[in-house]
């Protein structure tokens, strides 16, 4: 008796290790993102490639509801490709509505992030992508019910495998597979880069010149920097500090670091409306006015670049408008047009 109850654990053991298991020699199809030449060649984990159906589970699961409590809201509900894949709204609505305090972030390029979030406080894609699920005022979900709503679905048993090599659906491989789609979204295709990168000197209008140049005389260029317009630091632009959000410094405890926040890409800034970490000014004219003489001199970890700047930029009226000009020319429409980033089928 104990025998056969012996044998039988083992026969459900070794099963059980036969679903388990990854196949040993599994391999996905590997993918490459086509990017221009000026473009530094993309980061990537060793252990999480990008291959073609890693991307496509991650993409499904982007858009899936079931990812959160009540089956209500996706990744995409607060980042909409429509909108350069962040929030219109100033604070994202999460599960019954309830709000955070910050302005939904846009995701792309986010190859070349070296941390997430306005205060950093993550440093990988794939841990990033564990966070809103369990949010509570974003898709307040428990990880072990979003598993079982995958494994019982008649799709992604199926799909894991062929992107993973196992059916056995756990958070790890649902953070990769997103983190993954996350990886293929990238934007370099606007006319900025033609001007920049291709020399394309027919690509800006006069106004627009002009706001080039005005950009690289206000110090802009020094912070949002580079190919992907920011240089991926934490600085404080002039915002008046709010103590319920110190940012950066309530990650690294130092007092230096209060009321710094995550320099963004402008890339896409037309679309990405409204800007800043709260969300706070609602027009691109309203972010240069800040710039121009909103900046609160005298505020603790004021950035340098700014503090030179004092008392203010001192712009005209048409300067400001050149300015907005140019950073609207930032804006690659492909990004929101790419069928390949869009809710699959
Ligand atoms: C309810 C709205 C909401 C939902 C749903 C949501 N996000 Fe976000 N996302 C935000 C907000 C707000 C931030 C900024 C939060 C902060 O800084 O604390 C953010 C930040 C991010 C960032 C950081 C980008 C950067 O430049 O640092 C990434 C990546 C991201 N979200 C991906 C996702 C993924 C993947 C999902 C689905 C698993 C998701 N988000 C679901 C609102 C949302
Ligand atoms: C010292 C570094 C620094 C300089 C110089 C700087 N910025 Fe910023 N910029 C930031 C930081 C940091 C943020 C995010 C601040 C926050 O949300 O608290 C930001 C945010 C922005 C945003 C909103 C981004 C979003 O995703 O919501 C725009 C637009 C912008 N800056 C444009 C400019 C322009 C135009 C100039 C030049 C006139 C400029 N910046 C100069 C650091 C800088």
């Amino acid at each position: 008796m104990k025998n056969s109850i012996f044998v039988l654990l083992v026969a459900i053991t070794l099963l059980q290790a036969c679903v388990d298991e990854i196949e040993p020699d599994f391999v996905a199809t590997p993918m490459q993102v086509s990017m221009p030449s000026w473009v530094d060649k993309m980061p990537i984990p060793a252990d999480n490639p990008l291959t073609v159906e890693g991307v496509a589970l991650g993409r499904k699961l982007f858009y899936e509801k079931k990812l959160s409590g009540d089956n209500s809201i996706s990744c995409a509900s607060c980042h909409s490709q429509l909108h350069g894949f962040s929030d219109s709204n100033r604070y994202s609505a999460g599960i019954n509505g309830l709000q955070g305090n910050r302005q939904a972030m846009a995701v792309f390029n986010m190859a070349w992030e070296t941390s997430f979030f306005w205060d950093g406080r993550i440093a990988t894609l794939e841990k990033q992508a564990h966070d809103p699920v369990v949010n509570p005022v974003e898709m307040n979900a428990q990880w072990s019910d979003v598993l079982r709503k995958l494994q019982a679905d008649p799709q992604y048993p199926n799909l894991f495998k062929s992107a993973f090599g196992t059916e056995r659906i756990d958070s790890v491989l649902v953070t990769k597979a997103i983190a993954q789609f996350e990886r293929s979204i990238v934007s370099f295709d606007s006319r900025y880069d033609r001007y920049v990168y291709k020399n394309d000197t027919s690509a800006l209008n006069a106004s627009e010149k002009r706001g080039a140049l005005i950009f690289e005389n206000s110090a802009c260029l020094h912070c949002h920097a580079g190919v992907l317009l920011t240089d991926n630091s934490f600085r404080n632009n002039g915002l008046p500090f709010d103590p319920s959000d110190p940012g950066y410094g309530a990650v690294t405890g130092k007092a230096e670091d209060m009321g710094k926040f995550k320099v963004t890409s402008l890339r896409n800034i037309a679309y990405t409306a409204p800007y800043m970490h709260d969300g706070r000014f609602k027009t691109l004219e309203e972010v240069v006015e800040h710039y121009n003489s909103g900046i609160t001199f005298g505020i603790a970890n004021l950035d340098p670049f700014l503090i030179g700047a004092t008392p203010g930029l001192g712009l005209s009226p048409q300067q400001k408008v050149d300015l907005v000009a140019f950073l609207k020319t930032m804006s690659d429409e492909s990004l929101l047009r790419n069928p390949a980033y869009a809710k699959p089928d």
